[in-house]
């Protein structure tokens, strides 16, 4: 068994990629980034422009930190809420980070349960390639959705490493949905959902970035 699967624990119907090992996930979080996650996650906010008074949506926000990030980038006057599909997660946001401009509730991203239009900014870091195949075109046109015209999308995954020994490490721990994760179709994606100004960038070694516009029309 992976560390990857072991963090999942036994796959939900009705969310397979739901990781059920919270506190665990946490600790993995922190320590893999090796000291750089404050810097590295709140290089994600300032890329999407998070700005006081935004209203956020961070999907799949596992623990919370990056909502955490941008909950205090949107003040004053904003608030940022983190969804995600596994009820461990969401306790364990609550407990270590929600907030009176911060707030944490069950729910995935290919039915994102918020009104046409009401979201400034949604980001999501780690998790597109959770959230199964089948639906991620689903979840892309929810983001649509869910932003206001001119509102922006920062979406952050796993960038495989290309050298033979860094790949198989990360299929050895983590599996090999990490290591053949395919980034690349993340801009695609969006382009298609019907965003606009579609960029991609790296952040650190293993990010993958992709920003995005709703037209304002
Ligand atoms: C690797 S964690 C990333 C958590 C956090 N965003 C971070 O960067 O640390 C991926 C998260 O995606 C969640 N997830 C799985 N399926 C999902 C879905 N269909 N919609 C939204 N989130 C999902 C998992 O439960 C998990 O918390």
């Amino acid at each position: 068994m992976t560390l990857g699967q072991w963090l999942h624990g036994k796959p939900r119907p009705d969310a397979p990629g739901a990781i059920r090992r919270a506190r665990a996930y946490e600790l993995f979080s922190a320590v893999s980034f090796a000291g750089r996650r404050r810097r590295i996650f709140g290089r994600l906010v300032t890329l999407a422009g998070v700005a006081p008074g935004d209203r956020v949506l961070d999907l799949g926000c596992g623990p919370g930190y990056l909502t955490a990030l941008a909950a205090r980038a949107a003040a004053p006057g904003g608030h940022a809420l983190g969804i995600d599909p596994s009820g461990p997660m969401i306790e364990q946001a609550r407990r270590l980070r929600a907030g009176v401009r911060c707030s944490f509730e069950l729910g995935r991203a290919e039915a994102i349960e918020a009104p046409e239009g009401s979201v400034d900014v949604v980001l999501s870091s780690l998790a597109i390639h959770h959230i199964p195949e089948g639906v991620r075109g689903a979840a892309f046109a929810e983001m649509y959705r869910v932003l206001r015209p001119g509102g922006r999308l920062l979406i952050a995954d796993f960038r495989p490493p290309r050298g033979r020994l860094g790949r198989h490490l990360v299929g050895a721990t983590a599996g090999e949905v990490m290591r053949d994760n395919p980034v690349e179709r993340i801009a695609p994606m969006a382009t298609t959902a019907g965003f606009e100004s579609v960029t991609t960038s790296r952040v650190g070694v293993f990010l993958h970035c992709v920003r995005a516009i709703k037209p304002d029309r």
